[in-house]
């Protein structure tokens, strides 16, 4: 186990320097994000250190005009800039390696189907040669509504179809748009040679491959004989069979696989192309016009910034998978004297993922104390004649007594004794609950010092002790809503403050949500290769401990990083908080920023009538109550005023704490 990286305690000497390599902005932000001589985190949209967006004063531009976190803010210029450089890697590497086809990307939907980026990526797609690809039904309508006037755009349709489906494919194409329907099961290539014979034409179509090439990481199920998307060797070679006999071959002419998403390792990568090239080589062979290997998504993002071949990283840069898989489809086609194909990737997340920003503020701490609270141990000590005391507290206060000139890690191993035996006595009703609480008050006491003391001696079964002890820092956010990865699969996402970075951080932390679950709570944070359990943050000022309300305390604002890819849409409405405020961030030419689109989150009323109650329904009945409450005179005229109101509001209001 690792020992997490301590926040020095002192808060003199503290650079900006030092927090941006304490978070590691440098590793895991791409080049967008930076710390000011402020202390604030700064964006650079395009990639340029000299045109900025000072994030906590967009924060508080957006509280200026009522709109306040949790917040995804997205940088439209990140995005551009993503899409230009994966343009660029495989412009390269097309060039140096002297291939003969084209690429391009098309951005698939469900990585982030909302309106604003679909409409961005598909306005910059233009420029760039970029297209579009859907994996359903409402997916294809969006698509086919995006690419209206654009003919020439690519658009590929993955995922299971039915009849419904193809048809409309098919007259799209006949329409004149630049469709490519993708083959993921024998029966759809009978639906679709049915739906071309019904309408006389020679569909231009793909066959999706089960590649035998082992996935990796969460995703690894998506190839393999057993995978549930694509056709078996044996079965497209009967497919050839099938469609040369329906004189419709002519029409073949994608090859396609996807092995999964975030893939972390470019050697899995290297044996999928390699796999998919040979088959396409034969495909040729047989006579399959084909032109166009479409490789699908998997490009991964660097959450933790170690750069490892680990779940939340990645062992290669954009510019090795271009190079890597421009080289590789060269080679094998070269061999086999077969044309260089057009390459297609459909890379998603690693399009979207850096230019959304989650901005959420702490609400509270709740922070063990490291000294204990004296007059309740004395109270504890005085409520029962001397010998009567219950021994794990005299052993308690004993321990921590000892811990000037004693060993501390006997002395903690004491107090842990010492408390599971308080336990077990409250347990059984031999303890009072004063004692109780005095005793895990010293507990905490005696753990911390020993943490903050004596970190160098602690051995490998302790290595946690400052974890264990971290304070928890309620935030106004929905862990489900927002971070669902982070529950769902434990990814790990950075999350730093964004002000007071020129200050030391002297607290560890982890994060708990607004939800009323014990697993709405992110625990796991980017470290040097492996996650971190607690997070370095600043105290809050002026009060705010113990779980206290915003407003006790200065605002202390926290942003999740990397969150443009997935979240928003996998979300869920767990405990009815929707989806935040959404607002996008453009940079003018002079280097200000405004706002392009203000999407408002879900109100009280919409979630509600989501799970079918009916708000105005449900406010007449309680207005109704508070009628009867004034007549019974439980409640004054003032009071059930203020009733009336905090229901009128309340329903009309956003779902998150305010
Ligand atoms: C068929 C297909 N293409 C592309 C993608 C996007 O993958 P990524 O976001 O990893 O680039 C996915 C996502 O899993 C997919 O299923």
């Amino acid at each position: 186990m690792k020992q997490a990286e301590e926040p020095p305690r002192e808060s003199s000497g503290w650079t900006i320097q030092d927090s941006a390599e304490l978070y590691g902005l440098a590793n895991w932000g791409g080049g967008y994000f930076g710390v000011s001589d402020e202390g604030t985190v700064e964006v650079y949209p395009d990639g340029n250190l000299s045109r900025k967006i000072d994030l906590l004063e967009v924060v508080e531009g957006l509280e200026a005009r009522d709109l306040y976190p949790p917040v995804m803010i997205r940088f439209s210029g990140i995005l551009a800039h993503r899409m230009a450089q994966l343009r660029r890697a495989f412009d390269e590497a097309i060039a140096e390696g002297g291939y003969a086809g084209k690429y391009t990307c098309v951005y698939p939907i469900k990585v982030n189907q909302q309106r604003y980026i679909c409409e961005e990526i598909r306005d910059l797609g233009r420029t760039l040669g970029f297209g579009l690809e859907a994996g359903s039904k409402p997916e294809l309508l969006a698509g086919l509504a995006l690419t209206e006037g654009l003919s020439e755009m690519p658009f590929i349709c993955n995922g299971f179809k039915d009849a419904e489906f193809i048809e409309t494919a098919i007259l799209a194409a006949k329409m004149g748009r630049n469709i490519i329907p993708v083959v993921e099961q024998t029966q759809e290539l009978g639906l679709l040679i049915r739906s071309a014979r019904n309408h006389n034409v020679t569909p231009r179509f793909g066959i999706r491959a089960k590649l035998a090439s082992g996935g990796i990481g969460r995703w690894a199920d998506s190839v393999g004989f057993r995978g549930k998307f694509g056709l078996s060797v044996s079965q497209i070679l009967s497919s050839v069979d099938w469609l040369r006999d329906e004189g419709l071959l002519d029409g073949l002419r994608l090859l396609h696989c996807h092995i999964g998403s975030q893939i972390f390792d470019i050697r899995t990568f290297k044996y999928a192309v390699s796999e998919l090239a040979h088959i396409y080589v034969e495909l040729v062979k047989l006579g399959a016009p084909l032109g166009m290997l479409d490789l699908g998504g998997g490009l991964g993002v660097d959450y933790d910034g170690s750069g490892s071949a680990t779940q939340s990283s990645m062992n290669y840069t954009l510019e090795q998978y271009a190079t890597d898989v421009v080289y590789r489809v060269k080679s094998i086609c070269d061999d086999a004297g077969v044309p260089h194909p057009d390459l297609i990737t459909e890379s998603g997340r690693a399009l979207v993922a850096h230019s959304g920003v989650l901005v959420f503020q702490v609400l509270g701490s709740r922070v063990f104390p490291e000294t204990p609270d004296g007059d309740l141990v004395s109270r504890a000590l005085a409520e029962v004649p001397e010998d009567e005391v219950p021994q794990p507290l005299l052993d308690m206060v004993d321990a921590y007594q000892r811990l000037e000139g004693g060993d501390p890690i006997e002395t903690y191993h004491d107090a842990e004794h010492a408390l599971n035996e308080a336990m077990s006595l409250f347990n059984l009703g031999y303890m009072s609950i004063t004692a109780r609480a005095a005793i895990e008050e010293l507990y905490w006491a005696i753990g911390n010092r020993v943490a903050r003391d004596h970190r160098e001696e602690l051995p490998e079964e302790l290595y946690d002790l400052p974890d264990r002890l971290g304070d928890i820092y309620f935030s106004n956010f929905s862990l489900f809503q927002s971070l669902i990865d982070a529950w769902g699969i434990d990814q790990v996402f950075p999350i730093i403050p964004i002000h007071r970075l020129d200050e030391r951080p002297t607290r560890r932390a982890i994060l708990a949500d607004v939800t009323c679950d014990s697993d709405g709570r992110v625990d796991r944070f980017p470290g040097n290769g492996e996650p971190q359990n607690t997070l370095a943050l600043h105290a809050l000022r002026n009060g705010g401990g113990n779980g206290g309300p915003a407003g006790e305390h200065e605002p202390y604002y926290l942003a999740v990083f990397l969150t443009g890819a997935y979240q928003e849409t996998l979300g869920d409405l767990h405990n009815l908080f929707g989806d935040t405020h959404a607002v996008h961030v453009v940079m003018t030419e002079d280097g200000d920023w405004h706002l392009d689109e203000v999407v408002e989150g879900d109100t009280v009323r919409e979630v509600l009538q989501f799970v079918q109650f009916d708000p105005d329904a449900m406010r007449r009945s309680l207005r109704r109550e508070i009628e009867a409450a004034l007549a019974a005179k439980s409640l004054t005229l003032q009071e059930a005023v203020s009733m009336r109101r905090f229901l009128d509001q309340g329903i009309d209001g956003y779902t998150y704490l305010e």
